[in-house]
């Protein structure tokens, strides 16, 4: 059946990093059929062309492409916004204890379940998530999501070093366990498999090798890992790998480095590091509830997208303290104003669905509201809350209106969720 849905529907022709509000569009309806977008304009001209579908209308309800979030790990879902702790002490104290548990897959496909309730209700259509070095664990997000028609990304998390007993595998099983699940996922309707080393600071040289040469051997999956997150962190890095020239290099000397390749956090980078992972069109991926909550640092997004990079934004569930990626924005907006750079409402939300879907690699598919394009979208009350709706109200332009709601919205804003043209939420 094909619907007519009329709002306030808001696109993308370009980066409004670089070309400003001219990359935007906004429209009255769009026209959705079989999963897919098939027009997009006026609602008075799309009734007519499609007289046969079946209209919903939102009103003043901003209608967007639904949020893709770059960088999750679904298993911490229980450990979200636990206290006290910077990075090496929050992963063992809270993180890996709750990870062990991922050995039953009956409690991953619990947490899975609950991960994209919680997931889909905040808006997001797809996501990029680091599961368990448990099987069970992968199996468990890509049945789920499957079930639900999503679009995501998952993979195993390799750790055959500086993790406890239970919680590590060795360089041949993670290659042997990554190689089955990425015969048994990737690329088995909108799902895909990404080879993930958890760090380096939790793989042995041999084990980065391993995965390198897996990456190697399928170019088309992508592969995840994190990158000078805290400053800690990369001392730590130093140590363990005396003869590479920075973080970067752990990864690259081992085949780990390349387009395709997505690098969360990246706060702290050497010139030399910058200078490589633009060359190979690698994608940055931006935590900002994140790196303010476990304490990391201010990522330099207006430097880093002036040079070109590719930059996706993520919550990082459960280092992240939000399962919103408007409460995502919203940070990154605040982390910007304390680098002097005011992310604009258009720039912060592109990067919550086109900027995410360009890291993945997806944005021919997702991210976007145009004919052709995927049917995942987020229907967005601008009113949500009394003092969104009396901030709103003195609104000039769309961007103002849409202001209130990056900074002040949670869950409630979220009108309606469709996933593959079908309804998967709504309130
Ligand atoms: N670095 C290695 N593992 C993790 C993780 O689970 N979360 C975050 N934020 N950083 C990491
Ligand atoms: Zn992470």
């Amino acid at each position: 059946m094909m619907k007519l849905l009329k709002g306030r529907v808001l696109s993308y022709v370009g980066d409004p990093f670089f070309e400003g509000v001219a990359a935007t569009r906004l429209e009255e309806a769009l026209v959705i059929h079989e999963g897919k977008i098939v027009a997009v304009g006026c609602s008075d001209d799309l009734s007519a062309r499609y007289p046969a579908a079946e209209s919903l209308d939102y009103g003043q309800a901003l209608i967007s492409a639904g949020f893709v979030d770059a960088h999750v790990h679904y298993p911490q879902t229980a450990i979200i916004a636990s206290w006290g702790k910077r990075l090496i002490d929050w992963l063992n104290s809270y993180t890996f204890p709750e990870e062990m548990r991922f050995s039953n897959l009956s409690y991953a496909e619990t947490v899975a379940e609950r991960y994209l309730d919680l997931t889909i209700s905040n808006g997001t259509t797809s996501f990029c998530s680091y599961c368990t070095i448990h099987p069970e664990s992968v199996d468990a997000i890509f049945s789920a999501a499957r079930n639900r028609g999503a679009r995501i990304w998952a993979g195993k998390t390799c750790m055959d070093r500086n993790a406890p007993e239970g919680l590590r595998d060795s360089a041949q099983s993670a290659y042997e366990q990554s190689g089955r699940l990425l015969e048994k996922w990737h690329g088995k309707g909108r799902t895909s498999y990404v080879i993930t080393p958890r760090f380096s600071p939790t793989s042995t040289e041999e084990q980065l090798e391993a995965l390198g040469q897996l990456w190697a051997a399928n170019p088309s999956c992508l592969m995840q890992t994190h990158l000078s997150e805290q400053t800690d962190e990369i001392e730590w890095v130093k140590s363990l790998f005396p003869t590479a020239r920075d973080y970067l290099d752990t990864y690259e000397r081992h085949g780990l480095l390349g387009t395709g390749g997505l690098y969360g956090h990246a706060i702290w980078l050497t010139e030399r590091e910058k200078d490589r992972l633009k060359e190979v069109d690698a994608s940055l991926i931006h935590c900002p509830t994140s790196n303010t909550f476990i304490g990391s640092g201010l990522f330099a997004m207006q430097a880093l997208k002036s040079a070109g990079h590719r930059i996706g934004l993520a919550t990082d569930t459960g280092g992240g303290s939000s399962f919103s990626m408007l409460r995502t924005m919203a940070a990154a907006y605040e982390v910007g104003q304390l680098s002097h750079s005011a992310l604009h409402p258009s720039e912060l939300w592109w990067l919550a669905t086109v900027g995410s879907a360009k890291a993945l690699r997806a944005d021919h598919l997702i991210g976007n509201i145009a004919p052709g394009m995927e049917a995942d979208l987020v229907v967005v009350d601008l009113a949500s809350t009394p003092a969104i709706a009396q901030a709103t109200a003195r609104a000039e332009d769309i961007w103002q209106a849409i202001f209130p709601t990056i900074m002040m919205a949670d869950d409630r804003a979220i009108r309606q969720v469709w996933i593959n043209g079908k309804i998967a939420h709504s309130q």
